[in-house]
């Protein structure tokens, strides 16, 4: 947990180690900062994240000396990542505070009250989805920019990939303003969330923690390409800068002017009278949210009237007028009866919580990921214990930690295996690596697992092998690797045999086994099991190299040259194609009939499909030829004269 080691509040201490505190959480949250809003991959839970700026405040509130304005309770979010171009906004997009229950919903209330007193005041009652805050830049109606909101004032330009959002309008319905910001939440819907998780397991790509980092990743990539398939959704909340265009008086108008001018608007939204009604709202949703089709961690009350806001006004980090309800995290203990490896498709060993099955957060868990060995040595969590099980918007569900106080006494500590649970050899972690992997490449563990990934949807989507299947047909001898599964069609006999294969389903089975042949190379590169290859990357692969046999036949560094594959992967791609046995298991798919083609498209994703770009006087660095055939590499045209058509002009020098 996150307030580990910290105090007690309610104890006195010195100033000095009052500052100390400061410090050392200023340094914390910084880094939890960076986690979370650059890298896409928390550390610790928002609940937890929450409370540790709660314990900050706490303490600045008791040493007000220590206070500074760039102290991380005055700001918002981080400054940009690197990859791409800042965007200044035209109005701060500010954050909002928390409150964690009905108290402080109350203390919120009271202080507001204090200023507007007696008029009667109606609230907007919005769900807070889990998500991102984008900022929508529309001009004369057409659809012009997009960006994060980074630390509130500088954000990152995601324009192209927010394009790729069928939600978000390219167009306004209705007369355009002719500059309209709209605000709203980038998110991804838990169907797509749980899919794309489970094509990362299948691929073992590390998995996102909740569905907002699945959204912030997704948007934050390099190539638009990967955003367009990440199926993300968008919902509009709020105005920001317009210009010459509709003016309103409450946030319930503004929020009708959206949905006509066809935004999406969430239809849960209520409007009400008191804080005892906006309570009730947050109850319950706090009890249903998990009926709706994406995550939601909270509840946004907002004052309507746009005057009365403009009386409340804001701090530096959030509007006065409005407060976030955050929900608590879902939080369930259990026993845990065994905690056991499973070993997957190439070789990595993954320590899993075996656990008495227990309902929390919408749904019944049994078993939980304990990620790594180190993960289990820092949680210290034994079987026999009683541990804390947690979904707190994390859908996968964690083991938090081990209740101490009901642990039974001289319970032994639980150790990582030295050998496969499987096939016993000595497993192996190599230096600086957090994952422990059994070598042995024959292992039946990974045999069976390479095997049941082959046919999985997102690679040869062969219905009908799914996991158990594939135990029968190994147990009947019938299967030892992928390459296999194309001389099935030899044993229709001893498939007959088998229990519970009608002829029907064997005619199924072996109908998609020929229909798999002609997969992309793409997804047949994705089923090869090789290591850091995922779904992702064998279309990445297929698309630059053309061919199974050019892709076998590459250097490190060739493969290493194309764009978004880094040395790892490279490495990982040529060791597997160098691998005698496997050039052998290649070779069979090709004589079994397996596409080994790519895909006829051209090398370089389309990230230009549709636009006119000019290119006008001497580049630096590279000729005006080069600069257009990379134009029309990635789809777009590149007329040698500006008109009416022209998306953009390159100017070099003396144009
Ligand atoms: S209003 C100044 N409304 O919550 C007010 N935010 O913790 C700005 N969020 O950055 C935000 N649903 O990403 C607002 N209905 C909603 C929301 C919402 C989700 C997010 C948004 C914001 C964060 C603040």
């Amino acid at each position: 947990m996150a307030s580990k080691g910290l105090d007690d509040p309610t104890s006195p201490k010195s100033p000095k180690s009052v500052r100390d505190e400061i410090l050392a959480l200023r340094t914390e949250i910084a880094r939890h900062n960076r986690l979370y809003h650059q890298l896409d991959d928390p550390e610790i839970s928002d609940a937890e994240f929450d409370e540790l700026i709660r314990r900050l405040r706490h303490l600045e509130d008791e040493q007000p000396e220590e206070f500074t304005e760039d102290s991380p309770t005055q700001l918002v979010g981080a400054r940009p990542a690197a990859q791409f171009s800042e965007v200044h906004h035209l109005q701060p997009m500010m954050s909002l505070d928390n409150v964690f229950d009905e108290d402080e919903m109350w203390g919120w209330w009271r202080r507001n009250q204090k200023i507007l007193g007696d008029a009667p005041v109606r609230f907007v009652c919005e769900l807070k989805i889990d998500g991102l805050a984008i900022s929508l830049l529309y001009s004369n109606g057409r659809y012009e920019r997009a960006a994060t909101r980074g630390d509130g004032k500088v954000g990152e330009d995601v324009t192209e990939n927010v394009r790729t959002i069928a939600a978000v309008p390219k167009q306004v319905v209705g007369t355009p303003a002719a500059v309209l910001e709209v605000r709203g939440e980038v998110f991804m819907p838990s169907e797509a969330f749980t899919a794309l998780n489970n094509r990362r397991r299948e691929a073992e790509e590390p998995l996102f923690a909740n569905p907002r980092n699945s959204a912030a990743g997704s948007l934050r990539q390099k190539d638009p390409n990967i955003t367009a398939e990440r199926e993300l959704a968008f919902m509009s909340y709020q105005l920001g800068v317009v210009e010459d265009g509709p003016t309103f008086s409450s946030h319930s108008e503004t929020l009708a002017y959206l949905a006509d001018a066809g935004f999406p608007v969430n239809p849960e939204i209520r409007v009400v009278d008191s804080i005892d009604e906006v309570m009730d709202f947050c109850r319950h949703w706090q009890n249903h949210r998990h009926g709706l089709a994406y995550e939601i961690d909270g509840v946004v009350v907002k004052i309507d009237d746009l005057d009365q806001r403009g009386e409340l006004g804001a701090t530096s980090k959030a509007p006065r007028w409005a407060i976030a309800f955050k929900f608590p995290p879902e939080e369930r203990q259990t026993l845990l009866n065994d905690i056991m490896v499973s070993i997957g498709r190439t070789g990595k060993a993954t320590p899993f919580a075996v656990l008495k099955p227990v309902f929390v957060g919408g749904s019944t868990v049994g078993m939980a990921t304990l990620h790594n060995q180190d993960q289990v040595r820092i949680k210290d969590v034994r079987p026999g214990d009683t541990v804390i099980v947690r979904k707190a918007g994390d859908v996968i569900p964690e083991v938090v930690g081990p209740v101490l106080a009901l642990r039974p006494a001289h319970l032994p500590e639980w150790s990582f295996p030295t050998h496969c649970p499987v096939c016993a050899t000595d497993l192996i972690r190599p230096a600086g690596e957090s994952d422990t992997r059994c070598p042995n490449g024959d292992c039946p563990a990974q045999a069976w697992a390479r095997i049941v990934h082959f046919g999985s949807r997102g690679a040869m989507d062969i219905e009908g092998l799914g996991e158990r299947t594939v135990s029968t047909f190994i147990d009947a001898g019938l299967l030892t690797d992928i390459a296999d599964i194309y001389t099935l069609k030899d044993h229709i006999d001893a498939l007959r045999k088998l229990e519970g294969f009608a002829q029907t389903s064997i005619e199924n089975l072996l109908q998609a086994i020929e229909n798999s042949k002609q997969r992309p190379l793409g997804n047949l590169l994705f089923g090869l099991n090789i290591r850091h290859v995922g779904a992702t990357m064998g279309q990445v692969l297929a698309k630059a190299f053309g061919h199974l046999d050019q892709l076998a036949s590459a250097s490190v560094e060739e493969i290493a040259a194309t764009d978004g594959v880094g040395s790892v992967i490279a490495e990982s791609v040529a060791a597997w194609f160098a691998n005698p046995a496997n050039r052998e298991l290649t070779n069979r798919l090709r004589s079994y009939g397996c596409n080994f083609q790519g895909p006829a498209t051209p090398s370089t994703s389309q990230t230009l499909a549709g636009m006119a770009v000019v290119v006008t006087g001497s580049l630096r660095g590279f000729s005006r030829d080069t600069a257009e055939a990379a134009i029309t590499e990635r789809g777009g045209k590149s007329p040698g004269s500006v008109s009416k058509k022209t998306t953009a002009l390159v100017v070099g020098d003396e144009p």
